[in-house]
């Protein structure tokens, strides 16, 4: 979402960028992400995620933890590292969001618009400079806004065409408010000054709706980490360097919430917080980047649309302005293409955190070095957080493929690790011939993989219907397969059938996905 450039961007055949629109229809169509309170007509920032959706999260969640918590990866001396895992609440003391510095800081600068009543980003606008002849006018756009859309803009306002040309960012412009047009307004001279604006949503413990009990709904899941750090040193058997992780629900009020789950005000993390001693940062920060590069990559993502870019010193967070500070592995969204938006950040928190709830709390959160009880010292943090409900658009639009050639007209190419079914049963009509041999391949196979029976409707239509909800197989039941216990088997991306033995379904399963993961 950055207006850097990425590194080294390979060509973009800007032809093959989906339309947000079609993957925003069909995670509505088949099932995967609704609009929450769709019956009332939405609330701005808020999705539910339908059968599917649930699925495709869950896997990734599972695989994430699987990555860090179960079976985590090797380190730079060739044994296992150690992570252990946590859920802790969502609601903490207030006292923990003052400490960790977001009562304070945790906003963003705001501009209202007095003519259209709507709030933007200040540091998510751009600026355009157009020469006009009574005066210069500047033109405010959103930071997605195609040079497309701000000439028909400009057009429309000044009733003639202009070349658009650089940009400058909204807060370099701050003086000169009463020439600048706002993106949804006619006039110029509508846009407030910033404001900041808290991105934490509050609510009250107890019964009395005072400033006492006043509470928050945590906006991000790594400070319950930073809280438990010592009853989990007490309690386990981790000794440096090692990770706590953690997966759950975040809220932030966000401004501008958009681009369908990219930026929502309630969405899920999965973060892992890995103290190492302050000496060692470099190579554990090394070792992460490309660890989690490497995770995303697994899942399907080509290297094509993701890069890692570092902060520059104006982004970085409080946490992070020493140190070695922060860098994003990015995905190149629909939406952001060709440029790349944020998908997780490695930071090096330092030991801000575990120093500012030290203070605050009056506990000590020191390491004792276990060979030497006169070292003690305060661990520094390298933290991999990324986004689960965003890990999950980007793999939704990573398999979006359009083809013509096939009925459905598009397909989901999921990796079948993330598929949220890896086959289909499909008895080749509702015949009682068909049905009972099709639900026992279902019940066989359903204790090893999440599949699917479905009955009803001609042929054609459920396949159609498994391309777009990414179902690497297809297993049809027909009267040939009653006479010598065959099936016939339809790979999704191929499209292609064959004829294989109903005793060899899962070995055919296994090695297809396995061909499919290279
Ligand atoms: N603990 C550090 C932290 O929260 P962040 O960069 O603000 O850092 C980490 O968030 C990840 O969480 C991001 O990379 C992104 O994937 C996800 N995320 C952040 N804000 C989000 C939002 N409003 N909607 C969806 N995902 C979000």
């Amino acid at each position: 979402m950055s207006q850097n450039q990425p590194v080294e961007s390979p060509a973009m055949n800007e032809s093959l960028v989906p339309d947000m629109k079609d993957i925003v229809a069909l995670c509505k169509r088949r099932g995967f992400i609704f609009a929450a309170s769709d019956i009332y007509g939405g609330i701005n920032g808020f999705w539910d995620y339908g059968p599917l959706g649930v699925e495709l999260k869950n896997n990734l969640r599972d695989l994430w933890w699987k990555h860090m918590v179960t079976t985590p990866p090797v380190g730079p001396d060739g044994q296992p590292v150690q992570i252990v895992g946590l859920d802790s609440a969502i609601i903490q003391n207030p006292k923990a969001w003052e400490a960790s510095g977001h009562v304070g800081g945790f906003s963003d600068p705001m501009v209202d618009c007095k003519e259209t009543k709507l709030r933007y980003r200040a540091d998510h606008l751009k600026i355009i400079r157009v020469d006009s002849p009574d005066k210069n006018l500047f033109f405010a756009f959103i930071e997605e806004t195609s040079e497309e859309e701000m000439a028909a803009k400009v057009k429309k306002v000044l009733g003639k065409s202009v070349q658009i040309g650089a940009h400058e960012s909204f807060l370099e412009c701050v003086d000169k408010l009463h020439l600048i047009v706002a993106p949804d307004a006619k006039e110029s001279g509508t846009l407030t000054p910033p404001k900041q604006f808290n991105l934490m949503f509050h609510t009250y413990v107890g019964a009395t709706a005072s400033e006492e009990n006043k509470a928050y709904l945590r906006p991000e899941t790594a400070q319950g980490i930073f809280l438990n750090f010592k009853n989990v040193m007490d309690s386990s058997r981790v000794k440096l360097p090692f990770g706590i992780a953690q997966i759950g629900k975040a809220f932030r009020n966000e401004v501008t919430p958009r681009n369908f789950i990219f930026r929502s005000r309630e969405f899920e993390q999965m973060e892992m917080e890995w103290f190492c001693h302050p000496d060692e940062v470099e190579t554990w920060m090394n070792f992460w980047f490309e660890e989690r590069q490497k995770f995303w990559k697994n899942l399907g993502l080509s290297s094509d649309n993701l890069q890692m870019r570092q902060h520059g010193q104006d982004e970085l967070s409080h946490y992070a302005k020493e140190g070695l500070g922060t860098s994003d592995i990015e995905y190149r969204f629909p939406f952001t293409a060709p440029d790349f938006g944020e998908l997780e950040g490695i930071a090096h928190r330092c030991d801000f955190d575990l120093t500012a709830h030290s203070e605050h709390s009056g506990q000590k959160l020191e390491y004792t070095d276990p060979n030497d009880q006169k070292n003690r010292f305060i661990p520094h943090v390298i933290e991999p957080a990324a986004g689960l409900t965003r890990g999950v658009l980007a793999l939704i639009c990573e398999a979006y493929t359009p083809d013509p050639n096939r009925p459905s007209g598009v397909y989901l190419n999921f990796h079948p690790s993330v598929a949220p079914k890896k086959a289909a049963i499909l008895p080749l009509t509702a015949k009682d011939s068909h049905v009972p041999l099709a639900t026992k391949i279902y019940m066989d196979l359903r204790e090893h993989y999440a599949v699917d029976l479905d009955i009803k409707q001609n042929i054609g239509k459920r396949y159609a219907r498994q391309d777009e909800i990414g179902t690497p197989f297809c297993f049809t039941i027909d009267d040939q397969s009653n006479e010598d216990s065959t099936v016939t088997v339809r790979h999704r991306n191929t499209m292609k059938q064959e004829r294989i033995a109903i005793e060899s379904i899962r070995t055919y399963m296994e090695k297809e996905m396995a061909l499919m993961a290279q």
